[in-house]
């Protein structure tokens, strides 16, 4: 990346979410950037006219693309409209405005769900587009998948310098507890949480245990994306994963022990499981000198520290 001698601008979408939020105290503590970051009620991503007057009045050299909608199965399965135009038109509008104003280079994220369902196992970059995603997330995997494309469309007509890291499933603090459109290790701390406090005989958890996946901690993805930044200068997709696959059942009982619940665990079969495996390949980190350093218990004790104080002090939960 070549960028003049003062301190270069980072629009910074998507400051208060999960990763946006390590990234913001990342780059904070750093001081490489100097960070521009706007609240969604002030700035709507979606609208058109808002992102090119943002783009307008502060100019920024880089832009990282932490803004999106996302959640868990429940609210990818039944809010597939807001999946699919909201992801659509924050990613257009973004790197848009980002080629228009002559950013220098731009991070996107897509997502291991953008996968197809019966991709070879561990997935590599190469299988983005080799068969249909998993059905209970098509909307969110279909606007994730035109992103990539926009993204090499860009670098391809105009030469600009955007790159697509494909993360894992992400999870610590900062999460989204929110029982609605949690993802699983929100949705389960939620869940031992409760039952531990009410001393609930069982939990019930939605399906058989035995999907497989790949959780990567979100302190790793952040650090990872400011190394992206500076050495990774290709539009090619690049995953970015822990490495290790965990099976649900295991994720559960670690999460059940970090919590101290001491009752019976149900799987409820009749839920879906999803993909039945989503492990990234992550050849090309590996290439570059890069591996994830939390472990899952780790990164699990963390998140449920923080989670914990925050029910303390009786923040949001959400962020
Ligand atoms: N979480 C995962 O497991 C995961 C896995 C793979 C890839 N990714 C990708 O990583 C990126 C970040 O995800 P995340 O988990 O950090 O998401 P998140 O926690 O839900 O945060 C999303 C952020 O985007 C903001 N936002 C949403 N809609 C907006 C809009 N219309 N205008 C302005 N701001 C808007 C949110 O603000 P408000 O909360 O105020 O609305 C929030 O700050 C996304 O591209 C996602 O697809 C995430």
């Amino acid at each position: 990346m070549h960028i003049s001698t003062k301190t270069p601008k980072c629009f910074l979408a998507g400051h208060t979410g999960l990763v946006g939020s390590a990234l913001y105290e990342q780059i904070k503590q750093q001081g490489q950037y100097e960070l521009i970051t706007c609240p969604h009620k002030q700035l709507d991503l979606t609208c058109q006219n808002e992102v090119e007057s943002f783009f307008d009045t502060h100019r920024p050299d880089i832009v990282i693309l932490a803004a999106a909608k996302v959640g868990g199965i429940q609210a990818n399965r039944t809010k597939t409209a807001d999946f699919i135009y909201q992801n659509l038109m924050i990613q257009s509008n973004v790197m848009h405005q980002a080629h228009r104003f002559g950013v220098k280079k731009m991070v996107f994220y897509a997502s291991a769900c953008t996968y197809p369902v019966k991709a070879a196992q561990p997935v590599t970059e190469d299988q983005m587009f080799a068969g249909p995603a998993e059905p209970t997330n098509a909307a969110y995997a279909e606007a994730k998948r035109a992103g990539v494309i926009m993204a090499q469309s860009y670098a391809h007509q105009h030469q600009m310098n955007v790159i697509t890291i494909v993360p894992a499933n992400l999870y610590g603090p900062g999460d989204n507890f929110n029982e609605q459109d949690s993802h699983v290790i929100p949705a389960l701390i939620w869940k031992f949480h409760k039952a531990k406090q009410e001393q609930a005989p069982s939990v019930k958890v939605w399906g058989s245990g035995k999907a497989i996946r790949d959780f990567l901690y979100v302190d790793d993805l952040a650090e990872l994306t400011l190394q992206l930044l500076e050495k990774y200068d290709s539009p090619e997709p690049i995953n970015a994963g822990s490495g290790e696959g965990t099976p649900i059942g295991n994720l559960i009982e670690t999460i059940q022990q970090i919590t101290g619940y001491q009752g019976r665990i149900d799987f409820d079969t009749s839920m879906p499981d999803g993909a039945p495996k989503k492990v990234l390949d992550c050849t090309k980190l590996t290439q570059l000198g890069w591996k994830a350093q939390t472990p899952l218990h780790t990164g699990l004790m963390q998140t449920y520290e923080w989670f914990l104080r925050r029910l303390k002090t009786h923040e949001n939960i959400r962020k």
